[in-house]
């Protein structure tokens, strides 16, 4: 199934629990707004185009859940749940773009109902839509790749982060449909391990050849000219950096050192258009995350931690910026990535 999905029958939403991976394939159902917003905190859902989709069903679901009797009070709880879900991660500007986009859609709408079935149309809309842009981003991004090449990547920018396909696993993918052999070194991807455990798993479920790497590893396997490129998913796209999983950065300074191409692959929902560098609020994450590995403790109990999620990597490091729109090369002008 799809990462993220709108059950017909229950009115409620479905999804992948991303946690359970690759132990476990459970999909779960949400059906209020208070297990959603857990299900986005823990990860259970989570990457940047399913967030966006996770956003809009989440606007649907409050839809059907209200009792309000007019469309006054129907508005003011839609406005109150898209505040609720959008503060449950603030780094990944999908999750804001798909509650928003929602909302709107039902302030067109002429009565009650209206506004509720304009609310899961638009949210099921956005989830076609993104797997609609990843083939695209595929198409557009396999040119870049060659027969038999290696490329690194970082976290999971695959069908798990996306409804289906993915950005940067979807342009191998695609590279991978139009008969060209890649392979893929994924980095395990600290402290959540979304590397380890679930770009592998989704790679090894379509045959694609996976070697799995420590994150520290990618200058050594680098330097010694295993890989060709590098290709990662972006959370936020500000005019001067990329927003991505934390080690991202660092990867990017590595790939340029050794002069290979650094890519990021992203819909144009995952651009700030308004936002720089310093506008931007990097999630901070459980101190808990760094000192257990699941159940096992692997650090002191009170010893001080730093957990950002995410980093930035600088425009001047990145290649180029792959979207549904085409392929972007410096200087990044990112009025022409809407086309
Ligand atoms: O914390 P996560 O797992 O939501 O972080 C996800 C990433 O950093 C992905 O690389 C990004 O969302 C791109 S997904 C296509």
């Amino acid at each position: 199934m799809r990462t993220i999905d709108w059950n017909d029958e229950s009115n409620t939403i479905q999804l992948i629990d991303q946690t359970l991976l690759p132990r476990e394939y459970r999909v779960i159902e949400c059906k209020t707004i208070e297990a959603l917003c857990e299900a986005i905190k823990s990860l259970r859902v989570r990457g940047a185009p399913a967030l966006g989709a996770t956003g809009g069903y989440g606007i649907a679901l409050a839809a059907v859940l209200s009792k309000a009797v007019n469309m006054d009070d129907l508005t003011k709880e839609l406005q109150s749940a898209a505040k609720t879900i959008k503060s449950t991660r603030p780094t990944a500007v999908n999750l804001g773009w798909g509650v928003d986009r929602v909302l709107k859609a039902t302030s067109d709408a002429y009565d009650l109902e209206g506004m509720k079935s304009t609310a899961i149309e638009d949210a099921k809309q956005i989830a076609d839509e993104d797997v609609a842009i990843n083939k695209k981003i595929g198409e557009y991004g396999a040119k870049l790749l060659e027969d038999g090449d290696t490329v690194l990547t970082h976290c999971n920018a695959g069908k798990l982060a996306c409804v289906d396909w993915g950005t940067a696993l979807g342009v191998v993918r695609s590279a991978v449909e139009e008969g060209k052999n890649i392979k893929v070194v994924a980095c395990e991807t600290r402290p959540l391990n979304q590397g380890s455990r679930l770009t592998t798993w989704e790679l090894m479920q379509d045959n694609i050849p996976v070697t799995l790497i420590a994150d520290s590893m990618s200058g050594h396997v680098i330097r010694h000219g295993s890989i060709d490129k590098v290709i990662v998913g972006a959370d936020r796209i500000t005019e001067d950096a990329v927003f991505n999983k934390i080690g991202t950065y660092t990867h990017s300074v590595i790939a340029k050192e050794h002069e290979i191409p650094f890519y990021v692959v992203a819909p144009t929902s995952t651009f700030d258009f308004k936002g720089w560098e310093g506008s931007v609020e990097i999630e901070l994450r459980n101190s808990d995350e760094l000192r257990y590995f699941g159940d096992l403790q692997i650090a002191p109990e009170n010893v001080n931690v730093y957990n950002p999620a995410f980093d930035a990597t600088p425009m001047e490091n990145v290649s180029a910026i792959i979207t549904e729109n085409g392929v972007f090369k410096p200087p990044f002008l990112l009025d022409e990535v809407l086309i």
